[in-house]
């Protein structure tokens, strides 16, 4: 699998992936703009086109998930799980203490994902994620400790 650092010049990569992943798509602009803010750090997977890749910031000893996501044909191949993985160990190298996220309810893939990781749930956001004609969504907040040695 070939897993590397992301950067600025990889903002188009992550946008195309992204609007494979998400309905409400984060544009080339808004990543430049996220990958050049303190602290930001990307992980990337790609084959001839991008498959996935993985957008977070550690700050003040806690490092964040901003976004994490594998394009739908690239799906149930270890590619989510090996972004996560990196983006841990880089979260515990840049001193972070913990690791949060926040992830939709009813989103079972990812949930599975970060649980298999050691994630646990650490809160609930009530009406958090907007889902137009569906309605609003529950966030469940998650959090990994990386000051353990657990994982
Ligand atoms: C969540 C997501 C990133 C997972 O990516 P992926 O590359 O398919 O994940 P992996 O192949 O590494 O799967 C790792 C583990 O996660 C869990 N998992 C992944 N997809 C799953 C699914 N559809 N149903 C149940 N568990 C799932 C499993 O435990 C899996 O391990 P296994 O394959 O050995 O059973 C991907 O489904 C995605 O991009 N979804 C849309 C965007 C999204 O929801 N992002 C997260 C927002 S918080």
């Amino acid at each position: 699998m070939n897993l590397r650092a992301g950067s600025a010049a990889d903002a188009a990569a992550m946008a195309s992936v992204h609007a494979q992943a998400f309905d409400a798509p984060w544009d080339q602009a808004a990543f430049e703009q996220l990958l050049s803010g303190p602290g930001v750090y990307a992980f990337l997977v790609a084959g001839d086109d991008p498959m996935g890749f993985v957008l977070c910031r550690a700050a003040a000893g806690e490092a964040e998930v901003l976004t994490v996501g594998v394009a739908p044909w690239a799906r149930r191949r270890g590619i989510g799980a090996a972004l996560m993985t990196a983006a841990v160990a880089a979260a515990r190298t840049a001193g972070a203490q913990a690791m949060f996220l926040e992830v939709d309810a009813d989103n079972a893939a990812a949930l599975a994902l970060y649980e298999s990781l050691g994630f646990e749930r650490a809160g609930l956001r009530k009406a958090y994620y907007d889902r137009g004609l569906a309605g609003r969504a529950d966030a469940v907040v998650m959090r990994l400790d990386l000051a353990s040695n657990a994982h």
